[in-house]
């Protein structure tokens, strides 16, 4: 049977779990799936901004909006997700592991040179940016399971793929960490792993995105835009078609792939 592209779309009413719902990709990803009617269920940091940012949802949408504490350091704390969902939706439709260390995070030897990154702070990433993805997928996959549609959607980085550049960075207090481009890169791979491993039941791919700009200093922005067809930085929003285009019906058969959404910058 040919569904019509709207009835592709149609997500109204499925539960949706984003990971980091208040950074800057999170609120920008929240406010679609609130647009699509999705039950909300938004996890960040317990020193995150998380109930300001669902207050300002909630004044906007009338979703079914849940939030929960999570430090994804913690595997106790990610214990935690699974019975919070199956109280309030017992169902998993889509979840989107969107948090992460990110270059701009303030962390002691992160974002510097080699010889000043610190094996604790490696350490830490891998945790954040990898290990937890895996713990929830693995801690949630039943509930995934009770989906009609299950899609998993990790969101990686350019760097997961490609090797910096440093010169882009070139006198400013931005960095490229190496730990940053590792944990992605192992995303991407854990990705295909889990999705042959939780087809045919769960679809599970990733977004790669390029640099967004954050004003960060002109001379990276002009050497950054130098080197993208595209001639721009990313915004958040342009994160949200791929998004939307994984959990929906418009990309039932489609799993184990990465879409990148970088302006162009991998393809010279
Ligand atoms: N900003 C970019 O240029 C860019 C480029 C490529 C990929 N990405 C990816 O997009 C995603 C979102 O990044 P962003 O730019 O919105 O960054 P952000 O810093 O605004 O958001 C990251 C979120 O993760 C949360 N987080 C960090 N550590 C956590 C922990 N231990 N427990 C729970 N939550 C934690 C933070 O509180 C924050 O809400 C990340 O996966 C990032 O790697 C961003």
């Amino acid at each position: 049977m040919t569904l019509k592209v709207e009835e592709m779309l149609d997500i109204k009413g499925k539960t949706c779990l984003i990971t980091g719902a208040s950074g800057h990709v999170g609120q920008a990803l929240t406010f679609a799936f609130a647009e699509m009617d999705c039950n909300l269920i938004l996890l960040d940091h317990p020193n995150s901004d998380l109930i300001k940012f669902k207050n300002k949802l909630n004044e906007k949408f009338k979703n079914k909006v849940s939030s929960i504490f999570c430090d994804l350091e913690s595997p106790e704390d990610i214990a935690k997700i699974g019975p919070f969902i199956e109280d309030r939706f017992n169902c998993l439709d889509i979840l989107i592991n969107n948090a992460a260390f990110v270059g701009s995070s303030n962390l002691d030897g992160w974002a510097t040179s080699l010889e000043n990154q610190s094996l604790d702070t490696w350490r830490r990433a891998i945790e954040v940016n990898l290990s937890a993805s895996f713990q929830i997928i693995q801690k949630n996959k039943k509930l995934l399971e009770k989906s009609s549609n299950a899609s998993i959607i990790n969101v990686g980085s350019i760097y997961g793929i490609y090797g910096p550049d440093l010169s882009i960075y070139e006198n400013t207090k931005l960095n490229n960490p190496a730990a940053y481009s590792v944990s992605k890169a192992g995303l991407l791979q854990l990705t295909r792993w889990m999705s042959t491993v939780l087809a045919p039941k769960i679809r599970v791919n990733s977004i790669s995105p390029g640099g967004i700009f954050r004003d960060q200093p002109e001379e990276f922005v002009k050497r950054y835009i130098e080197k993208t067809p595209l001639k721009r930085m990313g915004s958040e929003s342009d994160i949200v078609g791929a998004a939307i285009y994984l959990s929906t019906n418009l990309s039932s058969w489609v799993t184990g792939q990465n879409i990148i959404v970088d302006g162009g910058w991998g393809v010279w």
